[in-house]
């Protein structure tokens, strides 16, 4: 099967050579060649997510044709474009923003070419028709859980007052839009918290520390409660600002993460974060049983979520199940 798909791969790779986008030959193997555009490679996260679809893609035998799009979404596009020209047999998509991709979808529609939302949603008035599967997390059950955590805190400590600054993840994107809905929708009406400030970070580390400088200098240490950071990425960069100004993270300001990368958690092992949501990024087996079973004319589900859950500094860090990615 591994071979056949080499053989696969190195013939679509012959055809771009060539500058004709011909569909793989060699039928008879049922050998299946999926696209895969990834929206870059910005967290630890990203990365995790990309390995996890590529030693997928190996085990099942199917060639992977990956394109990596550095954070641009005209690169996603013209890779899609390229998929399509190459007739692949199914699009894996993770899309940077939720807008802007009727008219590439709709030529993927249009080539008879399914396309399966992998990590991120889109929106558009027409998305239904534009996608055959979603498979990633219920990023507003996440914000819900940074929130719920939040009021278990303020209960167990007795807080009376939470100056919250949200650091969010990539505007118009689907985590960093559920991650806030559901983090606003749980506080909401509690009179004890205050969103006192939300700029972004990009989901990027370098940016994370930008953030946590930026609110640092406008609230002054006394000004900052708790932060609620929408990735490990810029949570582990805010914590080394925090460090390096003598403001002890997770006891001066609480710190509530997402993701559940392995620095993170161990930092909320060593008493540095309050709270890490779980995201997994081991979509890959789940996405490639999708295509698989699509191959086979089988009914797949519209939406797959995969189980998470959360760690936090009030719960048992001990057991064997706390650990990261
Ligand atoms: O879409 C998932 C988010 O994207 C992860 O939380 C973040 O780390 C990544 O960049």
């Amino acid at each position: 099967m591994r071979k056949c798909a080499m053989m696969v791969l190195m013939a679509v790779l012959l055809g771009i050579l060539c500058g004709c986008a011909a569909k793989p030959a060699d039928p008879e193997s049922h050998a299946v060649v999926v696209g895969f555009s990834q929206l870059g490679a910005e967290s630890s996260w990203r990365i995790a997510n990309t390995k996890s679809v590529e030693a997928a893609a190996r085990e099942y035998g199917f060639g992977l044709m990956t394109e990596n799009a550095n954070q641009k979404q005209e690169k996603q596009i013209d890779a899609i474009r390229s998929f399509i020209a190459y007739q692949v047999d199914v699009i894996v998509f993770s899309p940077i923003v939720e807008t802007g991709w009727d008219n590439v979808l709709n030529e993927a529609k249009q080539a008879d070419i399914p396309v399966i939302l992998v990590d991120r949603m889109i929106a558009s008035e027409n998305a239904d028709a534009l996608y055959t599967a979603y498979i990633g997390a219920d990023f507003y059950a996440e914000g819900c859980r940074a929130g719920e955590y939040l009021i278990r805190k303020a209960d167990h400590d007795h807080l009376e007052h939470v100056r919250i600054a949200e650091i969010s993840g990539t505007p118009d994107s689907t985590p960093m839009r559920d991650r806030q809905r559901g983090f606003l929708d749980t506080i909401q009406g509690d009179s004890r918290f205050e969103v006192i400030d939300s700029i972004s970070g990009d989901f990027l580390r370098s940016k994370g520390e930008e953030c946590m400088t930026f609110l640092l200098g406008k609230y002054g240490r006394d000004g900052i409660d708790a932060v609620y950071s929408h990735n490990d990425s810029m949570t582990l960069g805010a914590l080394s600002v925090l460090e390096r100004n003598g403001i002890e993270p997770a006891r001066d300001i609480l710190l509530i993460t997402v993701d559940g990368e392995k620095e993170a958690v161990d930092a909320l092992k060593a008493g540095k974060i309050n709270c890490v949501v779980q995201c997994t990024p081991d979509l890959g087996d789940e996405v490639m049983q999708l295509v698989q079973d699509l191959k086979a004319g089988k009914e797949i589900p519209r939406v797959t979520h995969p189980k998470e859950g959360a760690f936090s500094d009030l719960d048992d860090l001990t057991d064997p199940s706390v650990e990261g990615f």
